[in-house]
């Protein structure tokens, strides 16, 4: 792990460092679980779904006495499934563990409220310190405890395409924005939509804005949007907004009716060239029987070679589990090499681990891993490590107005409004 990764991780986590004073130290220990435990997600997707099957067989041959139940509520990113989280956890009835991800999303929303029971003994117990990168943990953590387990690494940045709808328009991958424009006229000249977009919720917007803005800051100044030292009403904002603009005039005219995976279907139907969407895309890619580097592609989305924009889905124990036993199995099945290497390979993710098996990954997991090894590491805003959650909400506000109306100099106002807001910048 560099320590720029480091240095990113710390910065991302400083706020909640600071805020969350409440630990208490845990009960210990877990008894011989039994009877049902309840575990929330928002995997419903090709790939995520079977990606947490394989995970859950992985818990039912080790616990078999444990009955689990798989409550999901469908919406990429968890935009719904938070909302519902959010009403349940307010109303004393959390589940016995739920998907959150590492980072703001963790520690600003949760641990900070003090509904979250710390795991750094699970950590401990199973020797996990060692085999979790520091970086890893450091996000996970705040006021020297840890606060979930992390079941993988995602990255947001990769623009996946048709390969033959590339070869047969003479195209390589786009290595930066300019490129990836004039490709697109090439596209659109031979009748192919060149930029799959499924934006029903906002946080596809999101997500592919930050890879905007990656392209257009580097990752030093991306990394400056989230501690105040870039300016958002600076020239890179603009640009990114710009850009963004631009890209709209190639995406297919119904992107506000589909989700991730249906724009998805659109390069896998050749009726769209790319799509920009994190790796769990490559999850769903393979459910619907393609290859990676045989039907499909990847690159890092145009102008971000270089740079990874990590995120990480992770499960916490929530005070008041009803089955706190059964919850620390699951935790345990989480944070082990066999649970994750039975849900990464099909999730499109590694392994948070460092040990993981990379002979069951394929070519494109490989190339992740080794990216994630080399790579500048920055924070994803769209999916919890960047910011909290209501300067996403914030930055997602401007971006649903901004895809209306393609007002950039509103946007960017907002947006740098947004920063004042979220006490980060002055
Ligand atoms: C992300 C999450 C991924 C994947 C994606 C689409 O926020 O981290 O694991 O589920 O949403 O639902």
């Amino acid at each position: 792990m560099n320590r720029r990764y480091l240095a990113v991780l710390a910065a991302v986590l400083a706020v909640g460092s600071l805020l969350a004073a409440c630990a208490t130290p845990p009960p210990e220990g877990p008894a011989a679980p039994s009877g049902s435990v309840e575990i929330f997600s928002w995997w419903t997707a090709g790939g995520e779904a079977e990606g947490l099957e394989a995970m859950y067989e992985v818990f039912a041959a080790e616990y078999p006495d444990v009955e689990i139940i798989n409550a999901t509520v469908a919406g990429g990113a968890g935009m719904e499934a938070k909302a519902v989280l959010a009403t349940r956890m307010q109303a004393g009835d959390a589940p016995d563990s739920f998907q959150v991800h590492a980072g703001h999303e963790l520690i600003d929303s949760w641990v900070v409220a003090d509904k979250m029971e710390p795991v750094t003994f699970l950590f401990e117990e199973n020797d996990w310190l060692d085999v979790y990168p520091p970086g890893v943990i450091e996000v996970l953590s705040s006021e020297d405890d840890i606060w979930s387990v992390p079941v993988n690494i995602h990255r947001s940045n990769v623009m996946w395409y048709n390969k033959q709808v590339f070869a047969d328009n003479g195209l390589t991958p786009p290595a930066s924005m300019d490129e990836f424009f004039d490709a697109a006229d090439t596209l659109m000249a031979a009748g192919v939509t060149p930029l799959a977009l499924g934006d029903s919720g906002v946080w596809v917007d999101l997500h592919l804005f930050e890879s905007l803005l990656l392209a257009e800051l580097g990752p030093d100044a991306y990394r400056g949007l989230w501690d105040g030292t870039t300016d958002w009403n600076g020239s890179g904002v603009t640009g990114a907004l710009e850009a963004f603009a631009m890209a709209m005039e190639y995406v297919n005219t119904d992107h506000s009716a589909l989700s991730w995976d249906q724009a998805a279907q659109l390069v896998v139907d050749g009726d769209a060239a790319t799509t920009v969407m994190g790796d769990w895309a490559e999850g769903y890619f393979k459910s619907v029987g393609l290859t990676p580097d045989v039907e499909f592609g990847y690159a890092p989305s145009p102008g971000t070679a270089g740079s990874f924009i990590m995120l990480s889905d992770s499960f916490g124990l929530p005070k008041g589990a009803p089955n706190r036993d059964g919850a620390i199995a699951w935790l345990t099945v989480c944070g082990s090499k066999a649970g994750q290497d039975a849900f990464n390979p099909i999730k499109g993710s590694i392994p948070a681990r460092t040990d993981g098996d990379r002979s069951l990954y394929d070519v494109y997991l490989q190339s992740a891993m080794d990216d994630f090894a080399s790579n500048e590491i920055v924070p994803s805003l769209a999916h919890g490590a960047a910011a909290s959650e209501g300067w996403v909400t914030a930055v997602g506000d401007a971006i649903t107005l901004f895809v209306a109306d393609l007002d950039v100099e509103a946007a960017q106002a907002a947006m740098a409004q947004a920063c004042v807001d979220a006490g980060v910048c002055q």
